[in-house]
Order: C-alpha cells, then sequence, then structure tokens
C-alpha cells in the first residue's frame, strides 16, 4: 500500500491533477488511508474484486467491487478515486463530505442530486469525527485516479435511512481516549451491527434484536465475491455465554475479525471485509472487544 500511495503522488506531480493531494497533511493521508484501509472497508464494495474475491489493488476504490440487487436498488458501487469524469475528482472536499455523512450527491455530474442508494451506509458515517472525516477525504484525493465508467444504477423506491442508535451524531477526539468508547465508534463505523442484527421487512431490529445475527447475505442479492460464494449468515456477536461471544478468548475474537477464522478453526465467508480488518492495530482491535463484551446477551 506503501508503494500505491508514493506512485499516486508521484503520478499526481508528474500529472497535475489533485492539487489538494500534494497540499494535505501527511499525517491526515495516512490516519484517511488507515481507516479507509481497514475498518471502515471502502473498498469491499468501490474495489473491484478477481475471481477468487480478491482485490485488485491496481484499480483500488475505482467502483465495480459490488453490485446489488436488493428491493430498493440495484446498482453498483461507485467510482470514487479522484478522476475527474468518472469518479468523484471533480467534486469539492465538502460535497464529498455530504455524500459520506448525508448520502447527498452534488448538484453537478453525473446523477447530480440524486441521493445515493442504501447499500452507501450513510447512517453509521455520520460518527466520524470531523478530523477523521477531514482525514478520509485527505486519502480519497491521494488515491491514484482511475478511468472506469459505472453504469447509473436503478432506483425502485425512495431512499429511506433508518437512524442507528451509536451513528447519531459525530464523535469526538475526547471519545476516542476511553477504549470502550473508542471501541463503540469502530463498531459504529465499521457498521458492524448493521449485519449483526436482522432486519423484518425492511426495519433493523435494533432496538429488539441488537447484534443477535440472522441476517442472510446470498448470492442473488449481491455481485463481486468470488465465483464460488457460498452466501453467509450473520453470527450471534452479543455477550451471550452459549448463542453469542460469552465464552470466546479475546484472542479467538480478534482471530475471527482481523483473520476469518472462526472458534472451530472454519475460514468465515464474506460479506464480512476480513482482509481488511487484518490491518487494524492491535489496540483498536482490543477497544473493539472491549466494546463488545459490552453487548447485552440475547439468545
Ligand atoms: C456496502 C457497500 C459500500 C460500502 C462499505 C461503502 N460504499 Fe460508498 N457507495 C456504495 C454504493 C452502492 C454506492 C452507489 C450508490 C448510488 O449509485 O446511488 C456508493 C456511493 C458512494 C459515493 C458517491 C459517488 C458517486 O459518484 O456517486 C461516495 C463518495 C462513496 N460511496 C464513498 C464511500 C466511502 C468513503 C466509503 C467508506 C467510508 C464507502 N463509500 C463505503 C456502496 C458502499
Ligand atoms: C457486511 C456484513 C458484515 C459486517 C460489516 C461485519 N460482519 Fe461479522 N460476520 C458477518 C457474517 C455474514 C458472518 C458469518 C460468516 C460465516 O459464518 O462464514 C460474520 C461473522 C462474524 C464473527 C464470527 C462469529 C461466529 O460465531 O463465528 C464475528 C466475531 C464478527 N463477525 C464480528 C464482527 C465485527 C466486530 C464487525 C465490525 C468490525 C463485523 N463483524 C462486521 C457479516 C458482517
Amino acid at each position: 500500500m506503501g508503494a500505491l500511495l508514493r506512485i499516486g503522488g508521484w503520478l499526481a506531480m508528474v500529472m497535475g491533477w489533485a492539487g489538494a493531494a500534494t497540499a494535505a497533511e501527511p499525517a491526515a493521508v495516512e490516519r484517511g488511508r488507515y481507516l479507509v484501509e481497514t475498518i471502515l472497508a471502502c473498498g469491499n464494495c468501490h474495489t473491484p474484486k478477481d475471481a477468487d474475491g480478491r482485490p485488485v489493488a491496481s484499480r483500488a476504490l475505482s467502483g465495480g467491487g459490488l453490485s446489488f440487487d436488493l428491493p430498493p436498488f440495484a446498482g453498483t458501487a461507485s467510482n470514487i478515486t479522484p478522476d475527474v469524469e468518472t469518479g468523484i475528482g471533480a467534486w469539492t472536499d465538502d460535497e464529498i463530505k455530504r455524500a459520506i455523512t448525508l448520502g447527498e450527491r452534488p448538484r453537478h455530474g453525473r446523477l447530480a442530486e440524486q441521493p445515493l442508494g442504501l447499500p452507501m451506509w450513510v447512517a453509521f458515517y455520520k460518527a466520524l469525527t470531523p478530523g477523521d472525516l477531514d482525514a478520509v477525504v485527505a486519502y480519497l484525493r491521494s488515491v491514484p485516479a482511475v478511468r472506469n465508467e459505472i453504469p447509473p444504477p436503478v432506483y425502485r423506491k425512495p431512499v429511506v435511512r433508518e437512524r442507528y442508535p451509536d451513528g447519531e451524531r459525530a464523535y469526538t477526539e475526547r471519545d476516542l481516549r476511553d477504549p470502550v468508547q473508542r471501541g463503540r465508534y469502530l463498531v459504529t463505523i465499521g457498521h458492524c451491527m448493521e449485519c449483526h442484527t436482522p432486519n423484518d421487512k425492511g426495519v433493523t431490529l435494533y432496538e429488539q434484536r441488537f447484534g443477535a445475527g440472522g441476517r442472510p447475505y446470498l448470492p442473488a442479492m449481491v455481485k463481486g465475491f468470488a465465483s464460488a460464494w457460498p452466501g453467509a449468515v450473520s453470527r450471534n456477536i452479543t455477550s451471550h455465554p452459549d448463542a453469542g461471544l460469552g465464552r470466546w478468548t479475546d484472542g479467538e475474537i480478534k482471530r475471527a475479525i482481523s483473520r476469518g477464522v472462526g472458534r472451530d478453526g472454519r475460514t468465515l465467508q464474506p460479506p464480512m471485509g476480513f482482509a481488511w480488518y487484518a490491518g487494524l492495530s492491535d489496540a483498536d482491535l482490543d477497544a473493539i472487544v472491549a466494546w463488545l463484551r459490552t453487548v447485552p446477551p440475547l439468545p
């Protein structure tokens, strides 16, 4: 990735695009890289994958990683590299932030003012601290521009976004200093509970079944994983001793998240972004585990 970043920077100089990338603080770009390439796993949807389901690094974030066929939305994750025509190179920082946290498209360009389709999980990204949101934008501006035209999606129903209880406000740097709050923050921006909470007729049961698992991910709904992907059903990650993670050791939970290995040693299946979570720091994995331990047990 370091090499990719360096090439990106070099190309930016040679070709003269993305002046903003050279202006951004290196620390912000680095923090943005860490977030986007680990807990946010933006590339799980936005980076194309090969036939074995591995992300294609040279085309990172250029769109087409996953395509969805859901009741409200059929379409493909967009090109979010700085390419001016097929990506978000013509968007201002503020426009990119509004897309990520509010699901709004700018008043110009492709699909102007059309709200972003449902699979773009903006209700969770609202939690990003102002500094982290700046960092994500700085990193997006620093990646190489890749020309890749994504066909416009079909919006079958108006976009309705559910609220996520822990994602209603931006967190602060102060929140992040407490390990449990930091874990809550990471789980929120990683939208772990969106997948790990069952859904009944389009309503996610955060009040009744928070973290209890049971949500199906089927090849008919999502395209882009390995051709042999069998689909998967999310698991109970509450602190319940039998149904959930109550009796797992910290090491077992960290291994499941960052290496995709189940407690019994089996290989866990996508859509969970294990390849991205592999880059999480140990301190952040510990924070995630510390917060998971506080999730009320559900059978
Ligand atoms: C679960 C899959 C998924 C994840 C994860 C995801 N996105 Fe998206 N994103 C989408 C889809 C699908 C669209 C296209 C929606 C549409 O066309 O209405 C989209 C659209 C966008 C757009 C609008 C681009 C355009 O030209 O319309 C931006 C910007 C964006 N995503 C940024 C991000 C960032 C940054 C992250 C990580 C924080 C991220 N996305 C994570 C699925 C995802
Ligand atoms: C896009 C949906 C999705 C997201 C996001 C997601 N998961 Fe998962 N997760 C799953 C699915 C589906 C499985 C089951 C995989 C299987 O059985 O092969 C799973 C499995 C797990 C397991 C193993 C549980 C067991 O009983 O084997 C743990 C632990 C876990 N997830 C925690 C997390 C955490 C923590 C996050 C956020 C950092 C997260 N997940 C994000 C869908 C997701």
